[in-house]
């Protein structure tokens, strides 16, 4: 038995129907593309179905007893996600389309604030190299837009953030630090913390990319430093297009509205508008409401499991599965070579296949992973890669699929002749 894996690991296993299926030949399904979407447990299903079955209606304006049935569950879906991530306040959490949306809502926003948050020629904002594309792309645009100029951490050899010259890029000009928790390609661990002591002590803002992080680490907005803090549904075992973004009341409040519509107005007149506080002030038009009830089910079901042990697992399976890789021949494992310092995304190169053919070929027998950019083009180009092969792992995944996984690799050496 590995130290650190989910006592209940087969218990678990069984909440995920799918994990069940068999693929093409009959193949049982080996999931490990969950850094990419996760699997979804029965009661985050259950939950979407019996809202939809019976309490469906539009919230925080139907005047009847369905609307208030189902304002009460959005709501309660706000209680359990600000419980999740130990926002200090439910006001605090916003609900948007996803992850990207959050950070994109961010940047725009950023854009029109004025006072302390505005942002202008000669003000700088700092990402890294190791970000996903969703938080570069917002950046750029919000630099080149506002004449600021984008400045970003390097990356070390073997795959941290290089803060050799924190001091230097985090400076009186910074106005914003922008960075991922856990990487989505490198699967790094960053030490957020340490970064927004530095960025705070200069009077920037600190916005966390928790795509990757809030799966799998136990998360307390304000232990990490963050001013804002974004997230998505899909990956903390809840339903797609649903999204969240925490901010300080103090920020949230500062910052224009996103979109303009329904719900996110305290009057309209013809002439001009008011707004609704936080957080109705970043949710117009009709939110997603029954992705809501799952991801209020989804991260009520992780918290029961223990989000520490949910970690401990995802270390276990990560240590298990770098000493399995190490075992194929020509494969090198981008990013760092400990499961201390990495979440659960393993990205590896081939010599002599193409990361497409790799997938491909662990397809054939069942196996899922990711292979490409993982949109994060510049992490890749850092290591003077197009592209990789990408397994992820979860609560679910044990050391026999991880096995699977290996012997797939051998095969695959073997089908293209490399090996
Ligand atoms: N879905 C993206 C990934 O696979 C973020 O990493």
């Amino acid at each position: 038995m590995i130290e650190g894996l989910l006592p209940e690991l087969e218990v678990i296993r069984k909440d995920f129907p799918i994990l069940e299926r068999t693929l093409a030949g009959g193949q049982p399904l080996v999931y490990l593309d969950s850094a990419n979407t996760s699997q979804k447990p029965q009661c985050v299903i259950d939950a979407m179905v019996d809202h939809l079955e019976r309490h469906n209606a539009n919230v925080a304006r139907a005047m009847h007893q369905l609307g208030a049935e189902a304002s009460e569950a959005f709501e309660d879906a706000r209680d359990k996600v600000a419980s999740f991530i130990k926002a200090p306040s439910r006001d605090e959490v916003i609900f948007t389309k996803n992850a990207s949306e959050a950070l994109n809502l961010v940047a725009n926003t950023l854009a029109w604030a004025t006072g302390d948050l505005a942002i202008g020629p000669g003000d700088e904002v700092v990402i890294t190299e190791m970000e996903h594309h969703s938080n570069i792309v917002p950046w750029q645009l919000l630099t080149e837009r506002k004449g600021a100029t984008l400045r970003w951490f390097g990356l070390t050899d073997d795959g941290r953030l290089d803060l050799s010259d924190l001091d230097r890029l985090i400076n009186e000009r910074t106005k914003v630090v922008s960075l991922t928790w856990v990487s989505n390609m490198l699967g790094t661990i960053n030490p957020v913390a340490e970064i927004a002591r530095r960025a705070h002590e200069v009077g920037a803002i600190v916005v966390v990319d928790a795509a990757q992080a809030a799966p799998q680490l136990p998360v307390d907005v304000t232990e990490v430093g963050a001013d804002l803090l974004a997230f998505t549904g899909h990956k903390v075992v809840g339903p797609t297009g649903i999204g969240v973004l925490w901010g300080s009341r103090r920020v949230l409040e500062q910052l224009p509205p996103f979109l303009g519509g329904g719900e996110m107005i305290e009057t309209v007149r013809m002439d001009r508008s008011t707004y609704a506080g936080i957080p109705h002030k970043f949710e117009a038009g009709t939110p997603p409401i029954a992705e809501a009830v799952g991801l209020g089910a989804a991260v009520d079901y992780l918290a029961a499991v223990g989000m520490e042990a949910v970690h401990a697992h995802e270390q276990a399976i990560t240590g298990y599965a770098l000493e399995g890789l190490a075992t194929v021949p020509g494969l090198t494992v981008l990013g760092p070579q400990d499961a201390a310092s990495r979440g659960g995304a393993i990205s590896f190169e081939i010599d002599g296949v193409h990361p497409h053919d790799v997938a491909q070929v662990l397809d054939s027998r069942g196996i899922a992973v990711r292979a490409g950019h993982h949109c994060a083009k510049p992490a890749h180009a850092r290591f003077g890669v197009q592209s990789s092969s990408r397994m992820s792992s979860y609560l679910y995944t044990t050391p026999a699929e991880i096995d699977a996984l290996v012997e797939g690799l051998l095969y695959t050496r073997s089908y293209f002749k490399v090996g």
